[in-house]
């Protein structure tokens, strides 16, 4: 990269990477280098002679002069001295062909060998900036970054998608005891419940970690494992705090990225995502709606089209819904607030209002991907949660929970995005599993 964008020449440089094209002229022959640190390649001209053993995809190193390119397409090139082939690559076994623009689908197949392709490696390396935003975003206004713990015995989510931790059968063995940690152990849903603990001593936390559910579904927007971003705040009372913050660090992010990689982007916007589904994404000036999950389900009553799932107040909004919902907004994000009771996990705060009975939860819907944001106020008087606990039978196992009502307990809430079907949103990219680099998901787990 420091190479390409290079203003002067320079001599005895040196450069590593692997062959993205070998084209080979009469009196020249022409490569394309790649490291890795952009989608653009370097371009390097040789003496035909030196051409041994020089195949795409195979890694080299090569000496030489740095010199303005007479090309219009690049600034540099680089004149080969001496080309040494670090490692071979037998192009007919080689699942990627040189000058191919391969199917998402038919590199997925290769999840050892897809990030040296274009969309991949340009995925991976927005998916680093994104990252980076990410923690910048949080840093840069105040909150503390907390480890939530990735083995846990709660079920924060209450949804029963958890996956139980087990020795192996060998370990089992040489040990008395049933259970490693003499509880039935998981792997974390979500880490908000630890995030609440954290918010009872910093007004602002947030965690971004790897998250686990047992979802039995192919689609193309459920992980087994994915990265959710999660923040808590304390001292506050209203949706609508809970709501600008998620809306922050989406532009923020976005921003971030746009500004660190663009051509990779561009290369989804231009390739994968059909143009005018990102456009909204891409503009700051998108404004999101706000409507009531009561407003939401007449909306779809009065839809002209039927759906597989008759809408009904109390009823979980599927994709069909949300889709709908956000074709109807005018294909922006649209927050819904306010949903019912019955539906939603124990920790969500009360609106006691009626008969209707609501919660102040609120989940952000996006053109394309559906959900990409679930947040909630907790509850945080002592009766409500105690009655509420009581009644699940889960007294027992939340005195913990209840303990933080007790000492200083504060108005707090806060939310989770995930962050592949972040990257799914901005990039455009229509199936979650190209966007993480080792996707796991039902009957699948490769390497
Ligand atoms: O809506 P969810 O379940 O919310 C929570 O877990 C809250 N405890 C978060 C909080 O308030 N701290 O999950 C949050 C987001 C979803 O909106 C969705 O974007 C993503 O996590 N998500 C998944 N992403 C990929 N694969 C899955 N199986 C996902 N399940 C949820
Ligand atoms: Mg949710």
């Amino acid at each position: 990269r420091e190479a390409l964008g290079a203003r002067e020449p320079a001599d005895a440089v040196r450069v590593q990477g692997w062959v993205r094209s070998v084209r080979s002229q009469k009196e020249v022959l022409f490569l394309h280098i790649n490291d890795g640190s952009s989608l653009e390649s370097l371009q390097v001209v040789a003496d035909p002679s030196l051409e041994k053993d020089l195949t795409f995809g195979s890694a080299v190193e090569v000496q030489g002069k740095l010199v303005k390119s007479p090309h219009r397409m690049q600034n540099m090139e680089l004149q080969a001295e001496t080309i040494r082939v670090v490692g071979p690559c037998d192009i007919w076994s080689f699942p990627l062909k040189m000058k191919e623009r391969h199917p998402l689908e038919y590199v997925r197949q290769f999840p050892h060998l897809r990030c040296r392709n274009n969309t991949l490696g340009a995925l991976l390396r927005i998916r680093s900036q994104a990252t980076a935003g990410i923690h910048s975003f949080f840093q840069d206004n105040g909150y503390v970054h907390i480890h939530t713990p990735i083995i846990t015995s709660n079920d924060c989510e209450g949804a029963g998608e958890l996956f139980q931790i087990e020795m192996s059968s060998e370990a089992k063995e040489s040990a008395e005891k049933t259970h490693f940690f003499n509880v039935p152990a998981f792997l974390t849903v979500s880490g908000q419940l630890h995030l609440e603990v954290m918010a009872g001593a910093f007004t602002h936390v947030f965690t971004f970690g790897p998250t686990f559910r047992a979802e039995n579904s192919q689609s193309r927007r459920h992980l087994a494992e994915f990265y959710m971003v999660e923040a808590e705040l304390s001292f506050t009372e209203s949706l609508q705090d809970i709501m600008q913050v998620m809306e922050d660090l989406f532009k923020t992010v976005t921003s971030t990225v746009l500004s660190k990689c663009p051509h990779d982007v561009e290369l989804f916007h231009k390739y994968i995502a059909p143009a005018q589904k990102v456009m909204h994404v891409t503009g700051n000036n998108c404004n999101p709606v706000v409507i009531s999950y009561g407003e939401a389900v007449e909306i779809l009553k009065q839809a002209p089209q039927t759906f597989t799932f008759k809408p009904e107040w109390g009823c979980d909004l599927q994709t069909e819904h949300e889709k709908y919902l956000v074709k109807h907004c005018g294909e922006v994000p649209v927050f819904v607030v306010n949903y019912p009771y019955d539906l939603k996990p124990f920790y969500m705060r009360d609106n006691e209002d009626g008969p209707q009975h609501t919660v102040a939860a609120v989940d952000l819907l996006v053109p394309g991907v559906g959900e990409l944001c679930g947040g909630s106020l907790r509850e945080e008087r002592l009766p409500f949660l105690e009655s509420r606990l009581q009644r699940l039978g889960l007294t027992d196992a939340y005195q913990w929970y209840l303990d933080l009502r007790k000492f200083g307990s504060v108005p707090h809430g806060g939310f989770g995005m995930g962050f592949e079907r972040y990257l799914q949103y901005i990039l455009g990219v229509d199936n979650i599993k190209d966007v993480i680099p080792f996707p796991r998901f039902s009957h699948s787990c490769l390497l």
